[in-house]
């Protein structure tokens, strides 16, 4: 069956077509059927099933012979370390974790926060709760104390499991003392937590709360699985919004498991055995999907990469860890491509390494740009996918299923919607907009399997920030257009969401930083074009009258204070002191024409500026960072 068929036999008998895909899945009580609709526009799948995540990603394949087949390849070349677990080993390590969470009575339901670098353990931690039922919420590592203490409020844990350190390859990231740092911060206090103790970094302990990963679970009973119904979430992954409080994407268990393991035949095109690799971190959604669950819950061998694009040693650690691994299927995002193709244009890199293994190569998480796209065809000389999806979905919403049929790539498009999916182009009050015409990207409700049901604790903003606008559809927050022949087209965000590096970040939550800065009086932050990292935040103050700090010392505390409370993933670096800041008469910062100024793209003045003057400043401002040269 080509493309069409498949996604024509969907849309003719969604139930019917869930339903088969769930036969892949091993059930502890089988669902009775695929959608709950109930209490529509909220949806849910596989409700009435009962069912276990750890046990369909680990015991699973130990049962079914796959014992000895690597589970987890780690190839790090930060620390110059490589170890392969088998699924068999798999399987010891995270009962014995799973029963040691539980003698310290994490039960199921009860949540538990993951901080950890790019190492086995952060999967084995995840796999721990899953085998539970404990809900877990990875935190990526990148982020301040702050932040981690608004998740902790938030998600209320009973645990925190995390490393020691991380390590980047320009410095040691202290773990220990940001974890202390957001207990102190946070309302919500946990019970305990576990620290793997890293040998390039050993934290100090607190007496009673704090306990050695490996002390922990000395001479404790393993845990079974434990079946859980198909609603129960298995985590809560936090994403940017619009304001600085972050929403807590919601996964349920059965769904996740469905979904996940549909993809990696009919999009990423492996079979079980074959080793897969997404370059991504667990503390993002690819990781949580493609790194762990995904290529476990079908059987494959993933890789826990801990390394950097170029720098790790070079700009052919990418070829070299396909090549030695044996890769067939690899994920990335198009910033990484970009800093390889800095470094080496002409793939001299890429020629050093045999590539014969890998069939294909999928980019996500920000636009995949043309001349990208074209570089990584033209040195591999295989397929380059360009996916859509969001953390939200879980996993892809529109892409060329590679596992299904090669379907035709157009440059700058990510293909088409898979079965799940019908993608609409609205205008502002919801009516669909004819092929070609630009407009709000929704999705038809019910969202697929694997889908976000609801936020974290918070229905209320799930429903106002993705049901409401569009009745009857889940709003994306991107807009773009689909072609004559159904393919989309992603430009722009609608919201303050900014993709820097293919971080998801809120321009929104670096305001509201910024004016806490005591001489700060008004603020803008707007995300511009960036060769590498596709965007960055650039920061407009305006100080408060008789501020008698210096306009350096200023830019230098704001810019220390993003990193501070937001994290060094924030890439915050570029900011300026401006008198006053571009608003319409109703007081609205005009900050998509700050964009247009400083990408040196036109736009048009609008008919409501209050001052258009302001923006000759702006302008000005903007020439000595390098932007607005146009
Ligand atoms: N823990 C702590 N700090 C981290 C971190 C982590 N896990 N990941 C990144 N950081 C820090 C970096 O060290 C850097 O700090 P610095 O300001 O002290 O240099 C900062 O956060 C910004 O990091 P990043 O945006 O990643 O930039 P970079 O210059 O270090 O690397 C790229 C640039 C393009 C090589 C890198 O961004 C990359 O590999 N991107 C791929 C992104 C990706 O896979 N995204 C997942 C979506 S699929
Ligand atoms: P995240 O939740 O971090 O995965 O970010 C999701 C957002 O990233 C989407 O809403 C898009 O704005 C952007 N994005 C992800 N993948 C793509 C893609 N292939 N093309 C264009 N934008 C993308």
């Amino acid at each position: 069956m080509g493309y069409r068929d498949v996604y024509e036999n969907w849309q003719a008998d969604p139930e019917a077509f869930w339903m088969k895909a769930a036969e892949a899945i091993d059930w502890d009580k089988a669902p009775t059927k695929a959608l709950f609709d109930e209490n529509a526009p909220l949806y849910e799948w596989f409700s009435d099933a009962k069912v276990n995540t750890c046990y369909n990603a680990v015991d699973r394949h130990v049962e079914n012979g796959r014992g000895e087949q690597t589970a987890i390849i780690y190839d790090s070349p930060i620390t110059h370390t490589k170890r392969e677990i088998s699924y068999v080993e798999l399987r010891n390590r995270v009962a014995s974790l799973a029963g040691a969470l539980r003698a310290k009575g994490v039960e199921k339901g009860d949540r538990v926060i993951i901080y950890m670098p790019m190492i086995p353990e952060a999967l084995e931690a995840m796999l721990a709760c899953a085998r539970i039922g404990a809900v877990h919420s990875v935190v990526f590592g990148g982020f301040a104390a702050n932040e981690l203490a608004v998740r902790i409020d938030d998600a209320t844990p009973k645990a925190i499991i995390a490393a020691s350190c991380g390590l980047e390859p320009n410095r040691v990231v202290h773990y220990k003392p940001l974890v202390d740092g957001a207990i102190e911060l946070a309302e919500h206090k946990p019970d305990f937590c576990v620290i793997l103790q890293r040998e390039q970094e050993v934290a100090e302990l607190i007496e009673g709360r704090d306990f050695n990963w490996h002390g922990f679970q000395y001479g404790v009973e393993p845990a079974e699985c434990v079946p859980v119904e198909g609603n129960h979430p298995a985590y809560i992954l936090y994403t940017s919004g619009t304001t600085g409080a972050p929403k807590g994407v919601v996964r349920h268990t059965a769904g996740h498991l469905v979904a996940l393991n549909w993809t990696m035949k009919n999009i990423y095109n492996v079979d079980p055995g074959d080793v897969f690799w997404a370059a991504s971190d667990v503390g993002w959604v690819v990781g949580h999907s493609y790194i762990c669950y995904a290529p476990l819950i079908h059987g494959n061998t993933t890789i826990v990469f801990e390394g950097k694009p170029v720098g790790t040693p070079d700009a052919g650690t990418f070829w070299r860890v396909i090549e030695e691994h044996n890769v067939k299927s690899f994920f990335t995002a198009p910033t990484a491509f970009r800093a390889v193709k800095r470094e080496d244009p002409t793939g001299e890199f890429v020629k050093k390494y045999d590539l014969s293994c890998l069939d294909q190569v999928f980019l996500a998480g920000e636009r995949a740009d043309p001349d990208t796209i074209i570089w990584a065809q033209d040195q591999l000389g295989k397929p380059v996918i360009d996916h859509w999806w969001q953390t939200e979905l879980g996993y892809p919403g529109v892409c060329n299923p590679v596992g299904i049929e090669l379907l035709d790539v157009k440059l700058g498009s990510p293909s088409v919607p898979l079965p799940g999916y019908e993608m609409k182009i609205l205008d502002d009050d919801g009516n669909e907009l004819p092929k070609g015409e630009l407009g709000a990207i929704a999705i038809k409700l019910p969202l697929p399997p694997g889908t976000l049901p609801t936020l974290w604790n918070a229905e209320d903003r799930y429903r106002k920030s993705y049901l409401n606008t569009f009745p009857g559809y889940y709003e994306t927050g991107d807009a773009g257009m689909i072609d004559e022949d159904g393919y989309l087209y992603i430009m722009a965000r609608t919201d303050d969401v900014i993709n820097v590096a293919g971080h998801r970040l809120s321009t929104g939550g670096m305001e509201e930083v910024l004016a806490a800065h005591p001489d700060v009086a008004e603020c803008a932050v707007i995300g511009v074009t960036d060769q590498l990292k596709g965007q960055l935040p650039m920061g407009f103050v305006c100080l408060n009258k008789g501020t008698t700090t210096s306009e350096e010392d200023v830019i230098k505390g704001c810019v220390k204070l993003v990193r501070e409370k937001i994290g060094p993933v924030a890439a915050f670096k570029l900011c300026t002191v401006v008198d006053r800041l571009p608003k319409t008469r109703s007081g609205k910062i005009l900050r998509g024409i700050m964009v247009k100024i400083a990408d040196s793209a036109e736009y048009k003045m609008p008919a409501t500026i209050d001052d258009p003057v302001i923006l000759d400043e702006i302008k000005e401002a903007l020439k000595p960072m390098g932007y607005a040269k146009g």
